[in-house]
């Protein structure tokens, strides 16, 4: 039986200042403690990396970046690069998120690209996929998933010993209070491990870690993480506060 230690992430997206992300890590990793059950990632802005960096280090909360552009340097203004992701702190990067594909035009062949890189550098990418509530009214959820998947993780060496993780984040539930119904989630969840069995083998299907996302809150984190294709979430509201993610993170007991 495969073991899949879950993934608890925090997507802060656009909020927070300086004093106010470090403000917020301090009161996280004195909440969190030392629990060892789950991994924690948070993902603050770029701005706030290297500082929270410094204040999370020797806890379990780990770091991650929010996107990175996939050339190592040049003349590239306003970009970010893997290396200077890892230069921060970073062990993680978010790729492909919804808003980054609804609002800055981010294709499957860009995610691809940067997932590429994150792995050059050694990053974990955590690959966000998912379908509008259009698309699911008119029962296009799976050949969504199937081109994300497919285009996004085209050509990739993956193999299980540095395995990317999956968020699946269906857009109809991103800040909208809506959550997925379990059975939706895990429908879906099966279906992205079936997507990855086929096409890099069952031994990286086995041990990938597929987050849900979508208005997780404290109130419905553990009927979520009972189910069987589901290995954490990826929160994004519900993280700016750190006593609600500590909840999230601490849902077990
Ligand atoms: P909410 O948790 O605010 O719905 O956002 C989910 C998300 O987009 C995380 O990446």
């Amino acid at each position: 039986m495969e073991s899949r230690k879950p993934l608890i992430a925090g997507n802060w997206k656009m909020f927070k200042t300086c004093p106010e992300a470090t403000d917020t890590a301090q009161k996280l990793v004195e909440l969190v403690g030392d629990v060892k059950s789950v991994d924690i990632m948070i993902a603050p802005t770029f701005t706030a990396l290297a500082m929270v960096s410094e204040i999370i280090k020797d806890s379990p909360v780990e770091l991650g970046a929010q996107n990175l552009y996939w050339e190592k340097e040049g003349a590239f203004t306003g970009e970010i690069s893997a290396p200077m992701i890892v230069s921060a702190g970073c062990r993680y990067v978010i790729i492909g998120h919804s808003e980054r594909r609804q609002f800055f035009g981010e294709t499957d062949e860009g995610v691809n690209k940067k997932i590429k890189a994150a792995f050059e550098a050694s990053l974990i990418p955590i690959v966000c996929v998912g379908e509008t509530e259009s698309e699911r009214d008119s029962g296009k959820t799976f050949s969504v998933l199937d081109k994300q998947i497919q285009e996004g993780l085209k050509k990739l060496n993956l193999d299980a010993s540095s395995p990317p993780v999956i968020a699946y984040e269906p857009i109809w539930a991103i800040g909208t209070g809506k959550t997925a119904q379990p059975e939706q989630a895990q429908e879906a969840h099966a279906y992205i491990r079936q997507l990855i069995s086929e096409d890099f083998g069952i031994e990286l299907a086995s041990i990938i870690r597929i987050l849900y996302g979508g208005s997780v809150k404290p109130g419905n984190i553990a009927e979520l993480m009972a189910l069987q294709d589901i290995d954490g979430a990826l929160v994004g509201g519900a993280s700016l506060k750190p006593e609600t993610f500590s909840e999230i993170i601490h849902y077990q007991k």
